[in-house]
């Protein structure tokens, strides 16, 4: 869901359904808009688009000067413009957006209703305005009364409320939902991503849990507010250049993203890599005797591929977890694993959850994030920044291979502390220097690609299997075509094909096969030729030399070092799910029912 809210000089819908669209991507599917005027709030509401409400809320708001607006994503009760944000109370004076869950609502609205509020929709949000509206009848600010709600609320918050009787102020509150004050000249603008942002001003001020603000034209006040920092994102980072969506934007990105996160990172002199950002020193690193992977999704998988070089490169057991399973089993937190939480938004509530759950058991815990000033970065204090750029589509392609870049970075680290050679660090470090090169010249084959995808667009299903270095890169591949094209796909050790999938295996189940060239490149070609004997089409993605005519279509991808070719071997895997999306016209930066940055439970 987004939020966006403004106080200022200028009229404020416009500003707020502008704010809008740049937060559509997070998921929405509906939206609405409060601007106080005269003392009293005009509010408008419309199910789908943003475009939606746009065309609603026309020029008639012009006036007001302060506002605050919202994007859903129904959690609670359908989404309809009863159950859009804004919310507000019977007598029409507080609105409320809102982000998280107010966990206790069967509660607070039973409450209300036995005090003779009338409840207008279904949502949890809701009792907010109510509670508000009957905490700032006995107190003289408004952001005491906010105080004095949220006191009964339990569950998470990013909130913004207005009252029609104070025209001149916000208040702003944050609890595991993510608030973003931005500081104008004579105005100030508050939005959950910084994306709302960067239009207006670069300055900003990231809300940390528990924190409660009043924000005004000139400024802010909050107990423990922290001063500005200025965001590296520009407002340009948000828009097309000429492609047709964000995917596609966002997969051409990738050399010029990766040259970011290896920037002053490789050192030559000593065959390794710097990542101060951990602030760990040798002896430290050498006392890792583990290293666990957290994340959610993509980031998932970007940890499967993660542990994989460590184990490799650094010979130290790794493994990857999903967080969201993480934090609600009863982890065995070990002093001397390093725990990596991995996600590119800094956001996602399962990976934060783990974060603390990992902090309060004595765990070590480093970020590797791309966004600078979110919750998950905050809360570790140490890691590695992606420096990918916005990432605006909900698929993650050039977060993900940042990710995994980086991981290369951090399993050369801890492999030159312990026994990995200088010539075989000198390998890496060369190997890495060519990779966004490299990454360039797979998408180069984009044409064909899409040849293939339209060729296969139509299946039911896909497998797609990988052995070893192979079998996160299938994975993220099978991740990526279920989320943008809505074919089933399922993702199988190669070798595990013969113990059960194999009997689904026809003339209508498409396999991508991964095949990297390492030594087990035949145990792969006998994978080809067993789905080949079923009458199964193989499309293989390698950079091995395949006997020819064996697969029924062949995507060639550059190489680099064979530790480093996953990464390569995952790029036409993303070109592949887009075009097999484009073909069956799917909404490619929008898919059903996801959303960008997954903020509740
Ligand atoms: C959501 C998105 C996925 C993403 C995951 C983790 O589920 O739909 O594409 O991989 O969240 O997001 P994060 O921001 O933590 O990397």
């Amino acid at each position: 869901c987004g939020i966006v809210g403004y106080v200022g000089t200028r009229p404020a819908a416009r500003i707020l359904v502008d704010g809008l669209a740049r937060l559509e991507y997070r998921g929405y599917d509906s939206a609405g808009i409060a601007v106080a005027h005269r003392k009293a709030l005009r509010t408008t509401k419309a199910v789908g688009r943003v475009d939606d409400l746009r065309a609603k809320v026309g020029d008639d708001q012009s006036s007001g000067k302060v506002g605050i607006a919202h994007t859903r994503w129904a959690t609670h009760g359908e989404p309809s413009e009863r159950n859009a944000h804004p919310h507000t109370d019977a007598s029409g004076r507080i609105a409320v957006v809102h982000n998280g869950i107010v966990e206790n609502a069967e509660e607070l609205r039973a409450k209300l209703v036995a005090d003779g509020v009338t409840l207008a929709s279904d949502t949890d949000t809701e009792v907010l305005p109510h509670l508000i509206a009957q905490a700032a009848e006995q107190r003289d600010s408004l952001e005491d009364a906010v105080r004095e709600a949220l006191r009964v609320v339990e569950g998470t918050y990013g909130l913004v409320v207005l009252d029609a009787r104070r025209p001149d102020e916000l208040v702003v509150a944050r609890n595991g939902s993510p608030i973003v004050l931005g500081l104008g000249d004579g105005e100030m603008f508050v939005a959950s991503d910084v994306a709302a942002l960067v239009r207006h001003t670069r300055q900003v001020v990231f809300l940390a849990d528990g924190e409660i603000a009043t924000i005004t034209a000139t400024g802010y006040e909050g107990g423990r507010l922290g001063p500005p920092t200025t965001v590296e994102v520009g407002d340009d980072d948000y828009d097309l250049d000429g492609h047709p969506d964000f995917l596609s934007k966002e997969i051409h990105e990738q050399p010029s993203a990766l040259r970011r996160v290896l920037a002053g990172r490789l050192d030559t002199r000593f065959a390794t890599s710097r990542l101060d950002g951990l602030h760990l020193d040798p002896r430290e690193l050498r006392g890792i005797r583990r290293v666990t992977f957290l994340g959610c999704g993509s980031a998932h998988y970007a940890g499967q591929m993660g542990a994989a070089l460590v184990e490799e490169l650094a010979r130290v057991p790794a493994d990857a977890e999903q967080a969201s399973e993480f934090r609600y089993r009863n982890p065995l937190v070990d002093p001397d694993t390093l725990y990596v939480a991995v996600s590119q938004s800094g956001e996602t509530i399962d990976t934060l959850a783990a974060v603390e759950e990992l902090q309060r058991k004595g765990g070590r815990v480093v970020g590797c994030v791309n966004v600078i000033g979110s919750a998950i970065a905050r809360q570790c204090g140490a890691g590695m920044f992606l420096h990918a750029g916005p990432e605006v589509s909900v698929a993650s392609t050039k977060a993900f291979s940042s990710m995994t870049t980086s991981f290369a970075l951090l399993a050369l680290l801890l492999g030159r502390v312990r026994d990995l050679s200088a010539a075989h660090g000198t390998r890496l470090v060369d190997g890495l220097r060519r990779l966004p090169d490299a990454v360039d010249e797979a998408l180069a084959v984009e044409d064909e690609i899409a040849a293939v995808a339209q060729k296969y667009a139509n299946a039911r299903s896909m497998f797609f299997l990988g052995r070893v270095r192979g079998s996160a890169v299938a994975r993220e591949g099978a991740q990526k075509l279920k989320e943008i094209s809505y074919v089933h796909a399922e993702a199988y050790a190669a070798s595990e094909l013969k113990h059960g999938p194999l009997a689904l295996v026809d003339a209508t189940m498409p396999c991508v096969i991964v095949v990297p060239d390492d030594e087990l490149v035949a145990k792969n070609v006998s994978t080809i030729e067993q789905v080949k004997a079923r009458g199964g089409p193989v499309i293989a993605v390698t950079n091995a030399d395949l006997p020819e005519g064996l697969a029924d279509a062949v995507i060639r991808v550059p190489s680099v070092e064979p530790e480093l070719d996953p990464i390569l071997l995952g790029v036409p895997l993303q070109l592949f799910a887009y075009h097999c999306a484009a073909a069956l016209g799917r909404d490619i930066d929008k898919p059903r029912n996801l959303a960008k940055s997954v903020t509740v439970e």
